[in-house]
């Protein structure tokens, strides 16, 4: 059902919109992600999404993610800095957590949450806070979205402006539709909803679209289906969180984000193979992409 005169995410837009990095820059010109991720079992696409904001120049990523994982993280993750947060007896964030993140929002550019964070009434009371509380730019990935299905209409008290990423099976979830229904009709049920939220909707897959919060739509022609593996969308979250966290808008983020993901993972198959590639891989791929 795809318009005949979409419209396409191209290089030009990209260049255009990716900061300058001026000679006496410092990381405080580009900006402070909070990443709201992680819960015992899911670790790995924490991690990804803060690899992924951190190749695309972010400044400073703060991990927050539930207290007994910091170790674990911080083993890896040598660039990033971490906000342990109160835990459940799950191993996932507790809603008692909030009120270390509400001063951390504050200070951020902007916050990604999600990714791998599990999906139960503590993670959503969490989702909640964020969504009412964050005025900088919110991206909401995975089991944020999740959460979000409980009641949708939380979005209508969003505090500032967001951004949504799902896959066609949490979109489907979130809207209370059928997948297959939902794939027949991307432009219908993807224009409804953001223009009814006013939201960015990055809807993921073999040629991802973008929503914008008015009418338009952008198609994504970069990646391939080396990318059909666990950890890909959680790349894809940190990169347009972080495009956010250094002030491009919400909109330009997704679009720079979805391209950007799709050419270096394109590059990374003709180095590696669609087989045998991994998200990790394609870390190394953006640096190409970018020099
Ligand atoms: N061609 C091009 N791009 C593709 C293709 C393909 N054939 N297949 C997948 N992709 C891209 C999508 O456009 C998207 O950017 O890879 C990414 C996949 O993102 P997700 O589906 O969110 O996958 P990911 O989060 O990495 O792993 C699945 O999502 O549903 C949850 O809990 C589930 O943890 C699991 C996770
Ligand atoms: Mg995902």
């Amino acid at each position: 059902d795809l318009p005949r005169t979409f419209l396409h995410i191209t290089p030009e837009m990209v260049m255009e919109a990716i900061p300058e990095r001026p000679v006496d820059s410092h990381k405080g010109t580009f900006g402070k992600l909070l990443n709201i991720s992680s819960s015992l079992g899911m670790t790995g696409a924490a991690k990804l999404s803060v690899l992924g904001a951190q190749r695309v120049g972010t400044g400073l990523v703060t991990l927050a993610a539930p207290r007994s994982l910091i170790s674990l993280h911080a083993a890896s993750l040598t660039e990033a800095v971490f906000l342990p947060l109160i835990e459940n007896e799950a191993g996932t964030v507790a809603r008692t957590a909030a009120v270390q993140l509400g001063p951390k929002l504050e200070q951020s550019s902007a916050c990604l949450i999600g990714c791998g964070l599990s999906n139960n009434d503590d993670t959503a009371a969490v989702v909640e806070f964020v969504v009412k509380n964050a005025k900088c730019p919110l991206l909401i990935d995975a089991d944020g979205i999740n959460a979000l299905g409980r009641n949708i209409d939380i979005l209508s008290e969003a505090a500032g402006p967001v951004v949504l990423t799902p896959h066609p099976a949490e979109l489907a979830r979130l809207l209370n539709v059928e997948t297959e229904d939902l794939l027949a009709h991307r432009v219908k049920y993807g224009r409804a909803f953001a223009q009814k939220y006013n939201l960015t909707l990055v809807f993921k897959g073999a040629h991802t679209l973008v929503f914008a919060p008015d009418e338009r739509v952008f198609i994504n022609t970069t990646g391939n289906n080396g990318l059909a593996k666990g950890g890909s969308g959680d790349l894809l979250a940190g990169m347009i969180a972080g495009l956010m966290a250094q002030g491009i808008p919400p909109l330009q983020s997704a679009m720079c984000g979805v391209w950007l993901h799709g050419a270096a993972a394109d590059r990374c198959a003709d180095r590696l193979s669609k087989t045998a590639m991994l998200p990790s891989d394609i870390l190394t791929d953006l640096c190409g992409l970018f020099r």
